[in-house]
């Protein structure tokens, strides 16, 4: 099993995540954000890049199941419905519907992911589900870190860190870590004691204090907290199938 790491969407384009399994992580905040989603009954959300592009969509699927949500600077978008905090993203508020996302970093992190074989959403808050799903297919993947503004953001690192730290420890997997998954652990050993701690130092936990969100670096700093595993399927992110289950028609195919 061949770990390999990036730690900017630049790194990893749709030609290097085409045909991989592929592991995205933004954990301020576009992770944990649609994770809290899909675990509070949102039918699928949709990752697309800009503005524009989320407008249009929403347009043209069905009404009042479609939500917009997500995020520039860190704040609302004028006209969409939600904003990129988890806590927005309640039951009351989601149930049933399909969310069409734009944030700044973690939605180009998932659009660059429609062509791999498999690709799952991680934060900290599902860790155990994503190391048990690699521990379950141990196969080659790649750990696609959104980062800030195009560059590295420590929080990510840690949080990829933190899968690798984990699969290594079962050695009957016998992991090759590249050298961005080696330092990855390194930092996770380093900072990966006091998450919240952490989440608060960094540039972008900062910022989100700066504008009011300081409440949301608790929500994401939860290891282990939401157990779902968010899967994306062509180009929209559902909760992994139950083979029992029947689902009502994507709003995204129709
Ligand atoms: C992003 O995708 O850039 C983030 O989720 C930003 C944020 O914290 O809203």
């Amino acid at each position: 099993m061949r770990v390999e790491l990036s730690f900017t969407p630049h790194q990893a384009d749709e030609v290097a995540l085409r045909d991989k399994t592929v592991i995205a992580i933004d954990v301020l905040r576009a992770s944990t954000t649609i994770i809290t989603a899909l675990h509070n009954g949102a039918r699928e959300v949709i990752p697309v890049t800009t503005v524009e592009s989320a407008v249009k969509l929403a347009g043209q699927l069905a009404g009042d199941v479609v939500l917009l949500g997500g995020e520039r600077g860190g704040r609302m978008i004028q006209g969409f419905s939600l904003g990129n905090s988890p806590a927005e993203y309640s039951t009351e508020r989601v149930k049933g519907k399909s969310i069409v996302f734009s944030s700044t970093n973690g939605s180009q992190v998932l659009v660059n992911g429609r062509y791999a074989r498999e690709m799952v959403v991680c934060g900290f808050v599902n860790m155990r589900l994503v190391v048990d799903f690699l521990r379950e297919r141990p196969r080659d993947f790649i750990l696609a870190c959104a980062g800030t503004n195009g560059a590295f953001s420590l929080e990510d690192a840690v949080c990829a860190g933190m899968v690798v730290h984990e699969l290594v420890k079962d050695t009957s997997l016998e992991a090759t870590l590249s050298d961005g998954a080696l330092a990855a652990e390194s930092l996770y050993r380093s900072y990966g004691k006091n998450v919240l701690k952490l989440l608060h130092s960094t540039q972008h936990g900062r910022h989100l204090q700066d504008i009011g969100f300081e409440d949301d670096l608790r929500l994401c700093a939860s290891v282990d907290s939401i157990p779902v595993l968010p899967q994306l399927e062509g180009n929209v992110i559902r909760l992994k199938r139950d083979p029992g289950r029947k689902d009502p028609p994507s709003a995204a195919a129709s």
